[in-house]
Formats: C-alpha cells, sequence, structure tokens
C-alpha cells in the first residue's frame, strides 16, 4: 500500500544496491501497476535482535523482501536482509551466491515466523482460547454436552489440548513432558531466537492481534491476495475458498437451526458464557482483539471463523511443514553465520551460513553429527503424522453424522449436517472436485511454463487442502477435523 515516494525513501536510506535508480525504476512502475507484493518480517521479527534476543551461535535478521506478478508468478525482484539495520538491498542483479544467501535468509525469517506465528500462535494458541473457555464451562454444568454450538464446534476443539501440552508444558526443563516453549527445550537449542525471544515474537504477534481481522476472508482482502489483485495460482486462497464456503453454510445451517432470531441467541446465557469469557480472555489489558457479537449473524461468523482456522487454517500451515521445512535450505532453523552486508558472496561464507553436516554436537553425553539438521527434520516429520479425525469423512454421510452425534436425526441440524457432506462431495462444483480441478490446474501451467522439465516439483503438484487422503501424499493427512499435531 505504499506510495512510490515511500519506496523511494525506503532504498534511498538503505545501505545500497547494485543499481538503485534502475532498481527504483523497477520497484515504482510494478507498484504503480498495483503488482508489487512486500513480505516485511520487521513488525514481527525486528525487535528481537537489537533487544539481545539472539542466541550465541546462531543469527537472525529481520527481512524485507519484495515480489512482482511477472509470466503467471510472484517473482522476488529485492531483498533487503537487515531492514532493522537499513542494510544492502539484494537483488538477482548480484553475484549468483549472494543473491542465493539473501532468499536463504528470507527461508529462515519464515521459518521463524512460521513456527511461532503462522502456525503456533495463529492457529493452536488462539483456537486453544474457544477450547479452554467451552472446557471450564463444560466442567462446571453451565455448557450442556448437547448444546448445539458445542455439538458443532467440538470436534474442531477438543483435540487441541492433546498437542498444546507438547508446545506449553510447564514440566521441569529436561524431563520427558517438557514443552517446547520451557527452558532447554526445543526452541532453546534449535531457534536462534531461544525461547525469550519466541516469547518476544509471540508478545510481538499478540499486542496487534485481531481474531476479526485475521478470517480467512478479511485476511486475504486486507493483503490485497484475491484473485483480483493476484492473478496467479495461490493454494492457500484457491483451495480454501470452496472449504470457507462449504463451512461458511455448514454453519447458517446450524445456526439456523438452533436459533429463531437474534432475541434466542442473545437470551442463550450458557452461549454468551462462552463467548463472554473468550471476549475477556483476548481483551484482558483493555485492548480490543476479539468483540462477541450476541447476533445470530455474529455467531455465525465467529463460528465460521473458528472452524475455518481450526481445521483448514491450521491444516494448510501445519501439515505443509514436512515437504517445506524438511529440506533446510528452504528455511533454516537457524543461520549459523551472520547475514552478508553486501555482494561478493565466496562459496565458503554461503555453506557456512547454514548447519554443517559434519560438525558435531555434544548433547546428553553423546556427540552427535549434523545434530540442528536432523532435529529440524524430525520435528517436522513429527509434525505430519498421519490422523484418522479428517474434517471431510470418508466421503459418505455416516462418517460425518458420527462427528456430529449429538444432532438429533431428522433435525435441523442434522439436515445441515447432510448439506455440509454434499458440498464436499457431490458434483462437479463440491469443495473436492474443485480443490482437484486447481491441482490439475496448477500442474498444467507448470508444464506450459516448463516444457522441457522432467518433473513437477512438489511445491506445485501436493495435495493443498485435499479432502481425501491422495496416495501421494505419504506423511500427510487431508484437512484435519481439529488442530491435534
Ligand atoms: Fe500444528
Amino acid at each position: 500500500r505504499g506510495s512510490n515516494d515511500a519506496l523511494a525513501a525506503w532504498l534511498g536510506a538503505a545501505a545500497g544496491s547494485h543499481d538503485s535508480a534502475a532498481l527504483l525504476a523497477t520497484l515504482q512502475a510494478a507498484n504503480s501497476a498495483g503488482t508489487l507484493f512486500v513480505c516485511d518480517y520487521a513488525p514481527v521479527l525486528g525487535n528481537v535482535a537489537p533487544a539481545g534476543l539472539v542466541r550465541s551461535g546462531q543469527y537472525f535478521a529481520a527481512p524485507f523482501a519484495l515480489f512482482a506478478v511477472s509470466g503467471g508468478a510472484l517473482l522476488p525482484l529485492a531483498i533487503q536482509v537487515d531492514s532493522v539495520g537499513r542494510g544492502y538491498v539484494f537483488t538477482p542483479q548480484d553475484d549468483a551466491n549472494a543473491w542465493l544467501l539473501a532468499k536463504l535468509w528470507v527461508g529462515s525469517a519464515d521459518a521463524q515466523w512460521w513456527f511461532s506465528g503462522a502456525h503456533l500462535f495463529n492457529t493452536h494458541t488462539v483456537v486453544m482460547q474457544f477450547a479452554i473457555a467451552a472446557a471450564a464451562l463444560a466442567e462446571a454444568g453451565t455448557l450442556a454436552a448437547d448444546h448445539p454450538v458445542l455439538v458443532l464446534l467440538k470436534p474442531h476443539l477438543a483435540k487441541v489440548f492433546d498437542i498444546n501440552t507438547a508446545v506449553y508444558n510447564l514440566q521441569a526443563s529436561g524431563s520427558a513432558g517438557a514443552g517446547i516453549y520451557q527452558a532447554g527445550q526445543f526452541c532453546d537449542q534449535f531457534l536462534p531466537t531461544g525461547r525469550i525471544g519466541l516469547y518476544q515474537i509471540v508478545s510481538n504477534l499478540f499486542a496487534d492481534y485481531s481474531f476479526d481481522a485475521a478470517a480467512f476472508d478479511s485476511s486475504l482482502a486486507a493483503r490485497q491476495l484475491d484473485t483480483g489483485n493476484l492473478p496467479v495460482p495461490f493454494p492457500y486462497r484457491d483451495d480454501g475458498t470452496p472449504w470457507w464456503n462449504a463451512i461458511a453454510n455448514f454453519v447458517s445451517g446450524v445456526i439456523e437451526a438452533s436459533y429463531a432470531d437474534d432475541a434466542a441467541v442473545a437470551a442463550d446465557a450458557p452461549l454468551n458464557a462462552w463467548f463472554g469469557a473468550v471476549q475477556a480472555a483476548f481483551n484482558h489489558d483493555g485492548v480490543p482483539r476479539y468483540t462477541w457479537t450476541p447476533t445470530k449473524a455474529g455467531l455465525k461468523r465467529s463460528a465460521t471463523v473458528l472452524f475455518h482456522m481450526a481445521a483448514v487454517q491450521h491444516t494448510a500451515v501445519n501439515n505443509s511443514m514436512f515437504p517445506h521445512w524438511g529440506y533446510l535450505p528452504n528455511g533454516a532453523f537457524a543461520m549459523t553465520a551472520p547475514p552478508p552486508a553486501g555482494p561478493g558472496v565466496t562459496d565458503a561464507q554461503l555453506l557456512a551460513s547454514l548447519p554443517d553436516p559434519q560438525a558435531q554436537t555434544a548433547y546428553g553425553g553423546n556427540s552427535y553429527y549434523a545434530w540442528p539438521i536432523q532435529n529440524q527434520i524430525d520435528f517436522v516429520v513429527a509434525g505430519t503424522s498421519a490422523v484418522d479425525d479428517v474434517a471431510a469423512g470418508d466421503g459418505s454421510l455416516a462418517s460425518l453424522d458420527a462427528v456430529y452425534a449429538g444432532f438429533a436425526a431428522g433435525s435441523g441440524q442434522a439436515a445441515a449436517v447432510a448439506a455440509f457432506q454434499a458440498a464436499l462431495w457431490d458434483g462437479a462444483d463440491s469443495a473436492s472436485a474443485r480443490i482437484a480441478q486447481n491441482q490439475s490446474a496448477r500442474i498444467a501451467a507448470f508444464r506450459q511454463a516448463n516444457p522441457s522439465a522432467a518433473t513437477v516439483p512438489n511445491s506445485v503438484s501436493y495435495y493443498y487442502l485435499s479432502p481425501a487422503v491422495a496416495p501421494a501424499m505419504n506423511l500427510n493427512a487431508p484437512v484435519m477435523n481439529g488442530i491435534q499435531i
């Protein structure tokens, strides 16, 4: 959304680039055409290094990366690896090693943002607020097991506790049950921020969080990632939309069958206790992050956003972790040399920036080769184990009826389950058909653009938000019912 003048001021303040005049002209032309996109890591990662929260021997930066739509793809134009220090702006016109290293740094920053942000904060932590409130009220007897909104949402909330224990558990350091956020555990060993810098990142995320702005449709619109503004394949948007529509209709059907009017929603004391408790938790310091609106429309909105977040959004950021971060150069959990200050990067400097597979690390009385590499791979493999609790069921109505068994046979809510099953599975307009079509189209577009390529990359052929298990998905499950891994 920045102006061409802002681009000129940004580049003018930077510590140089290969050809600043030419770069500025390229960026301003893209900006004027509405095809310029930015990944700015500073708002979330920028205050970590200045506060001294980077572990000794590991390195960290908050880059600023500019992309433009070109030839049916989004291509990187320029990367300021150190945006906080207004560092050198790398471009493809620099030497190949320098441009590659700049991209490796963005990949690593993206891994930091993913680890504690896009994945654990935006899905696991946010969804848990709703689950804690529901569990507390159910335990107290305030929220009945057959409450229609609990029957609708419980399958998407219940298992978040199982996995979040592995993240947050306060058990003593080094003991078997200690969570990865605790002293000496995974984050302290393999992330450059350690747990303390990670807490800073989470604090940055919470300060500016808005549940409403995080909604699938609002978030895409605010970032101008809709098809009009970003006319290139974008799997999260393209495959997430059929899910969003099916879930919104399902939620609407259940709410319509459960409440005659807005007054009935406002009069439902257990429901208001539940979402009111969530509102109080999110806004405890007076900052409005979640607003509960006790109307049919307000309930539909909250329940749709929560359902999509727990099932689809989480699957998008969770199940992609193995194919993406399992290849370490795509996004090293920690870089092992300082960021490059300028072009002219040697092979030795490039290699020193990623963990050395020949290096040995002492741990627990033993010495291990490739310890950071093994642990990054272990983490993402463990995080993508197959699960059988999936959002679309097995294609049969019986499988979805079993998930929402609390709805009486013949009820309006049960009819909404049947409509959901049809929306997911039946006909050319169903979510499963649309998503399969999207995948075929991505492969066809790649083959057309790369006629001599022997293979289609996994990033193109990946079954992104598949309703069903696909044989080639190996470790990855289709869209999960809720956060369970
Ligand atoms: Fe997860």
